[in-house]
């Protein structure tokens, strides 16, 4: 598979691991990179610009292909700047931004060969991140796991829309779980996937506890909510019983304070952690539709590439008029 985007990387499948808050570590990021897509760890939750660069260096111990960092600034109350200074020191060659303004970022990065890719929900994002200076964009749909743009676009507009407004490469991100779904959206025009749930669904994921891996497989298409919409930060989890109270206090109109407990990084490690889906809650997207086991990330891809290849074919054959 040849895109901008496996060019720009240097990768073999234009597959990119989207940061995942509290659970993608090294282990993780250099699954996916070893197998021929792109990991990444996710540095802001990580306690300390030296847990960071001890991170880097052990993705380092486990794979010589290149590796991402996110950047979800925003979310965090914690300065970025020292973590960013890390990753440009460990001689990073891509970060991925997103949840907050992208310009700094890039700006502290420029000239040092750096890639940077921003998470953006719509059109004008996209255009803003093109204009300074990005050099792809991830599009997430609606459907997508964790936080989402505000005006609830759907993957299957978004990425046309944003590959017609844009001259950069664009991965298509929230919804895609399988080769089908790279397919489509590779049909839509992007230039490759980011994947953030169907991962944690994965062996390497170690740190997700099992009872989230296992609400993962349960889980249908049906069974993800979307939480704090009240505060303008709309993000998607799987439905536990934490997250029901979360949507109860909303409708009770609580605000920020009333919730904060509530929707704390603490809360969420509670269930993805330790399991505990009465209180805690963990983010998701709708494609748990799509997740009925824990491969190994070299399986998910090496089933990916199966089911490129059978779809191409029928989309072939149907082209030629075969049944
Ligand atoms: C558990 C979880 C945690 C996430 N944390 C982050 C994060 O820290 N930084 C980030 O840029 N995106 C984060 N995201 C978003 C993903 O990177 C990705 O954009 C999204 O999951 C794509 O939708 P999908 O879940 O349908 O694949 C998170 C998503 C999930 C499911």
């Amino acid at each position: 598979m040849n895109t901008r985007v496996t060019e720009m990387l240097n990768i073999m499948y234009p597959i990119i691991q989207g940061g995942l808050a509290h659970l993608a570590y090294a282990e993780l990021a250099a699954a996916v990179s070893e197998a021929g897509g792109l990991g990444q760890i996710t540095a802001m939750s990580l306690p300390s610009p030296d847990s960071l660069r001890a991170e880097i260096q052990k993705v380092r111990t486990l794979t010589t292909k290149p590796f991402g960092v996110n950047f979800a600034i925003g979310q965090h109350d914690r300065p970025y700047e020292e973590m960013l200074d890390v990753a440009i020191e460990e001689g990073i060659g891509v970060i991925s931004i997103t949840g907050g303004n992208p310009e700094p970022l890039i700006r502290r990065t420029d000239g040092y060969g750096m890639k940077r890719m921003v998470l953006v929900a719509a059109v004008r994002q996209a255009q803003k991140a093109e204009a300074i200076g990005a050099d792809a964009v991830m599009a997430v749909g609606q459907e997508g796991g964790g936080h989402l743009g505000r005006d609830d676009i759907g993957t299957f507009v978004l990425i046309p829309r944003v590959v017609d407004s844009v001259n950069i490469p664009v991965l298509a991100s929230g919804g895609i779980g399988d080769g089908r779904g790279l397919l489509a959206a590779l049909a839509l025009g992007a230039e490759g996937v980011e994947m953030g749930t169907r991962f944690i669904a994965t062996q390497e994921c170690v740190h997700a506890h099992a009872a989230y891996k296992q609400a993962l497989i349960q889980a249908t298409e049906h069974d993800t909510t979307v939480i704090k919409r009240s505060l303008g930060t709309p993000a998607r989890v799987v439905s536990t019983k934490g997250s029901e109270h979360i949507i109860e206090l909303e409708k009770q109109g609580v605000g920020y304070e009333g919730l904060r407990e509530y929707i704390s990084g603490r809360n969420n490690c509670r269930f993805i952690y330790d399991g505990d889906a009465e209180h805690g809650f963990g983010w998701a997207g709708q494609v748990v539709g799509l997740i009925h086991d824990v491969p190994t990330v070299q399986e998910l891809f090496n089933r990916m590439m199966g089911d490129v290849n059978e779809f191409q074919t029928i989309i072939q054959k149907t082209f030629q008029g075969k049944p």
